[in-house]
């Protein structure tokens, strides 16, 4: 029993020499010492040994015990040690190397001039709304005075949802909204920018989707060169000090009188950016204001125009084409 025990250990502590790994280790811990490892194995045979032997061979079995055991322990550190240190080698991380490039992304040149006009409105005192781009009939035409019979309302020019339903063709309905929101009283002063849809062939100067942004003011005694000095300063800021400005007669049904502005550009000449007018008394009746009490006036101008004169761009499908090469030129604007 005394050989099987030396055998024992022999074998254990040449086995353990030749192990390289934590798993494996423990593999021979349970086999040697494991509770039905092998040294528990040859001491359930001490019983047949003589009472003389008994002692002798229960320390030689409790030394080899603890020998392995300490053994053990010290190989398991040193395989600790060295997988600790494979770690770190493996996940070296080299400074040198160069770093990802990030680009840094940028506003859309037409969200750009939105937010240009918009600073150069709230300047002013007015105030930034916003309505639905699926709209009533009734807001987009019958509350703004445009009949049942005018062309605007063809299918051929607007997108119907459903017979009241419709995508809204102009701004001009948030003017209906903010009146109404507004429950009769003043001062109003408000812009509203937004998306708006009308049927049309894409080409250089048409979209069938593009921007405007309304402006509504309502109070006692708006005049109409109120609106004039207001769209005055507004296109000296936005276009340079000295710019002129020239309002021409025209129509739209939700104001009266209604011109159309153009502004001088020394390489094209007058261009025409905006439409306006005197809010028309129908129109402020309708959404419970006296029309004998205020007066207002209201304008709509395309920001795809206003961009297109500000940057020089000679085609509006490049605001839609999400080209890399023309959206990094406004990066600093
Ligand atoms: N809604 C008009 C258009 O889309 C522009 C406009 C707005 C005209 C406000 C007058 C007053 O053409």
């Amino acid at each position: 029993m005394r050989d099987r025990l030396l055998n024992l250990r022999e074998e254990a502590v040449a086995a353990m020499g030749a192990v390289s790994d934590l798993e494996d280790l423990k593999k021979l811990k349970v086999k040697y010492l494991g509770k039905k490892g092998e040294l528990t194995t040859i001491l359930r045979g001490m019983g047949t040994l003589s009472e003389e032997e008994r002692p002798a061979i229960g320390r030689l079995a409790n030394e080899i015990r603890t020998y392995l055991e300490s053994m053990i322990a010290n190989k398991e550190e040193e395989l600790q040690d060295l997988a600790l240190e494979q770690r770190l080698k493996d996940e070296k991380i080299d400074v040198t190397l160069p770093g990802i490039r990030r680009t840094p992304g940028s506003l859309h040149p037409l969200m750009a001039v939105i937010e240009q006009i918009e600073d150069i409105f709230i300047g002013m005192g007015f105030e930034v709304a916003e309505g639905p781009e699926v709209e009533l009939d009734l807001y987009n035409f019958e509350m703004l005075n445009i009949g049942k019979d005018h062309p605007a309302r063809d299918m051929q020019d607007t997108f119907y949802i459903s017979s009241e339903i419709l995508l809204r063709t102009q701004t001009s309905p948030v003017q209906v909204r903010t009146l109404q929101k507004k429950e009769g009283k003043v001062p109003i002063r408000m812009i509203c920018p937004g998306k708006v849809y009308r049927r049309d062939d894409d080409d250089a100067t048409h979209s069938h989707q593009f921007m405007q942004i309304e402006g509504l003011v309502v109070d006692r005694r708006v005049s109409m060169s109120e609106l004039n000095g207001t769209l005055l300063a507004f296109v000296e800021k936005m276009f340079g000090e000295g710019t002129e400005i020239r309002l021409r007669p025209s129509y739209f049904p939700f104001t009266e009188p209604s011109v159309e502005v153009d502004i001088f550009d020394s390489d094209k000449g007058w261009l025409e950016i905006l439409g306006a007018g005197m809010v028309h008394p129908r129109v402020l009746e309708k959404a419970g204001y006296n029309p004998e009490r205020y007066t207002g006036f209201a304008f709509g101008m395309g920001v795809e125009r206003i961009a297109l004169l500000k940057y020089d761009i000679d085609d509006i499908r490049q605001f839609y084409n999400n080209d890399l090469r023309f959206l990094h030129q406004f990066q600093s604007v």
